[in-house]
């Protein structure tokens, strides 16, 4: 059985697989419309989501197939104290695959092994999401035609943000790519991440805190929003919160083929004038999410076309 918990767990070439089979989805949606007809998806959402749970349940709709879930777990018997693995192995027996987000790290890993049908990791705490990811691939590749060669700089709470480690691990697999890490001290990538992927793959990178210095480098700017609900103390929240806005101004020195990328949701780091820049694709980049996830779950259901 498969589940996608990391998405080091896919090698480039199941990823390139995926995507095309997302492009072949943008462009003939009605072949896809029927494949998952009697499958049921299960969204399993422990924490707050708009985009990732939404877009699961309409990729699923757009397969043909069925979304049962909860979009909130106090509306669960985990309210009445049950473990995950309960959780999961009950809702095995009603869905033939499930997405899960939870505040702690490693939960749909556990889950995926009493599930007894495919998981998939759709968030789990600062550590990583997967399905983010495969859908900031899609956006890089339909923007860029490529994922190599590319300077990609990433501003905010690289600390807790995990799309962030997630998207850094998956790229940092492509020929030429080149990190710009730009975030305040506290804020910095865990240093797995730096030791583990980046020194240990000799992939160049630079820390820095400015990111006017850093943007004439840059081929795509991935902006990120500071994850208030990790911080032990409001008050270290309160002083980071604003390090970056992304304002038209600040983007006087970047090249004309930037691409600028959020997962949003966006709180005050990218200032609403910016979102009429042709470079700001950041809700082109929402609506991949459905279609990579479209493909994501044929693949993991094993249906095709
Ligand atoms: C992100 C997440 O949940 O990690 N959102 C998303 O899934 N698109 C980013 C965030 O919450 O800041």
């Amino acid at each position: 059985m498969n589940n996608l918990i990391d998405i080091m767990e896919m090698s480039t070439e199941e990823i390139q697989e995926l995507i095309d089979k997302a492009l072949d989805i943008i462009d003939n949606p009605q072949k896809y419309s029927d494949v998952c007809r009697g499958k049921i998806l299960a969204t399993l959402f422990f924490e707050p989501s708009t985009r990732t749970r939404l877009s699961f349940e309409s990729a699923m709709y757009g397969l043909g197939g069925n979304v049962i879930g909860f979009s909130d777990s106090k509306s669960s018997s985990t309210s009445k104290g049950e473990s995950v693995s309960d959780t999961v192995r009950t809702v095995g027996c009603y869905a033939d695959i499930i997405a899960m987000r939870h505040p702690k790290e490693g939960a749909p890993l556990v889950a995926s092994r009493s599930a007894g049908v495919p998981v998939i990791n759709a968030g789990d705490g600062g550590h990583n999401h997967p399905t983010q990811t495969l859908t900031d691939l899609l956006t890089i590749y339909r923007e860029k035609g490529t994922l190599e060669n590319l300077t990609v700089g990433f501003c905010g709470d690289l600390k807790f943000g995990r799309t962030v480690h997630s998207l850094i691990s998956a790229m940092s697999r492509y020929k030429g790519i080149r990190f710009i890490l730009i975030s305040p001290e506290e804020l910095q990538v865990p240093r797995y991440i730096i030791t583990d992927i980046l020194e240990k793959n000799n992939i160049p990178y630079e820390e820095v805190t400015s990111l006017e210095d850093s943007m004439p480098k840059l081929d795509i700017l991935y902006m990120t929003r500071v994850q208030r609900e990790r911080f032990f103390n409001e008050a270290d929240y309160m002083r980071l919160k604003d390090t970056y806005i992304l304002t038209p101004d600040k983007l006087r020195n970047a090249k004309e083929s930037l691409s600028i990328l959020h997962p949003l949701p966006r709180v005050n780091e990218i200032s609403v004038a910016v979102d009429k820049d042709p470079r700001a694709i950041y809700f082109k980049q929402v609506a991949n999410g459905k279609y990579i996830r479209m493909a994501l779950i044929m693949k993991l259901l094993e249906v095709n076309a």
